[in-house]
């Protein structure tokens, strides 16, 4: 194995995820116990259920993981652990855990921030995959998940300039308020991709807020007008405004979903190029559980091919919430000497980097 072996631990949000990397890019274990049917029976996260669902499951992962990547505990360097941004309660959880396992191993226990984690995930090669090129400085990335939404540029590993952001929602969130609003359940995300593919009419407009020149994004607009649409459209159908026993007709929903899709995956598309362009980015990285989106990964990796630009985007699994991107920001912050003690605490609002 090449460079430091690292377990990483991943609980900010609504995955537990332990994973064992070798060196920044080389995944050998990862594991990750997913909350979302749990969550969806609320259509929606509810924290304290959250934390206690980490609890539950953070110790048969870590078994899980360490079965699969086949490493005793002598082979581990080091630990690494979320420590923030994220829900307070679920983040503790994997903070202790890891502290106590840094403690009774004698392990360096590094702290991660978990947005690092989604821009590093686009360097993590899987088990038994072959040599990939990385991913070349200076450039952009564009991080989506459902708690965030940023354009940061890097110009070297660890270090980067925050471009833009959410002023609002993030584009996750946005997802999942519309999916609700759709009636397409928990998260919106992926159904709303699976509702648009099978839209037939793709002309339905969404509006598009585009901050003026900034780099800013705002979707709160954007779920306001999904909420008039829906009605107005329900009303015309005569279907009654609020009852989710009477949902849409199927094609209806589908050609919403995509309107609503295509909205976001326009803005973001559109600035995350500009950017690329206009600082001379030599590739783009796209992370977070809305990269998991296929319309958005198919609009810009052609609009980054017209560039000549490596787009370089991990496989959706490695977009959502899981360890080894924890994994493989830790073992750069390992090796640039980022320690925490052992009264290491979770950090909900930490940010990436400020402008
Ligand atoms: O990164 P992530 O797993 O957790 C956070 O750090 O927030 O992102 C979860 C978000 C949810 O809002 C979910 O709806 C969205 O990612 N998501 C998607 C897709 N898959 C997950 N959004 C659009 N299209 C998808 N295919
Ligand atoms: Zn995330």
């Amino acid at each position: 194995m090449s460079g430091p072996v690292v377990l990483a631990v991943e609980s900010s949000c609504d995955e537990t995820g332990i994973a064992v990397v070798a060196g920044p890019r080389r995944i050998v274990a990862n594991v990750v116990a997913t909350q979302v049917a749990i969550h969806a029976a609320t259509g929606g996260i509810v924290p304290e259920v959250a934390a206690r669902a980490h609890l539950r499951w953070i110790v048969p992962v870590l078994d899980e993981a360490v079965t699969e990547a086949g490493v005793g505990w002598g082979d581990i360097d080091a630990i690494g652990v979320t420590y923030g941004p994220g829900l307070a309660g679920s983040l503790l959880v994997g903070i202790n855990f890891a502290k106590a396992l840094a403690w009774v191993h004698d392990w360096p226990l590094v702290p991660v921030n978990h947005l690092e984690g989604h821009v590093y995930a686009a360097w993590l090669q899987d088990p038994d995959e072959g040599d990939r090129p990385e991913p070349v400085f200076p450039l952009v990335a564009l991080v989506v998940s459902g708690g965030h939404t940023f354009l940061a540029e890097m110009s070297d590993h660890l270090t980067y300039r925050l471009l833009g952001t959410t002023v609002d929602d993030a584009a996750g969130e946005a997802f999942d308020k519309v999916g609700r609003l759709l009636g397409l359940g928990y998260p919106g995300g992926p159904a709303i991709q699976r509702a648009a593919e099978d839209a037939v009419r793709r002309d339905v407009t969404f509006p598009r807020a585009w901050m003026g020149d900034s780099y800013d994004f705002s979707f709160s607009g954007l779920k306001t007008a999904a909420r008039r649409i829906v009605a107005e459209t329900r009303g015309a159908e005569g279907i009654a405004p609020d009852d989710p026993d009477s949902p849409l007709p199927e094609a209806m929903t589908a050609e919403l979903a995509w309107g609503f899709q295509d909205s976001v995956v326009d803005v973001l598309a559109t600035k995350t190029i500009r950017a690329a362009s206009a600082l001379g980015a030599r590739s783009i990285v796209l992370g977070g559980g809305v990269a998991a989106n296929a319309a958005l990964r198919e609009r810009l990796s052609g609009e980054a091919e017209a560039l000549a630009l490596p787009l370089i985007v991990p496989r959706p699994g490695l977009c959502t919430d899981n360890g080894a991107m924890i994994g493989a920001a830790a073992v750069r912050r390992f090796a640039a000497g980022d320690r925490a003690r052992l009264d290491l605490d979770a950090r909900p609002s930490l940010p990436l980097a400020t402008r």
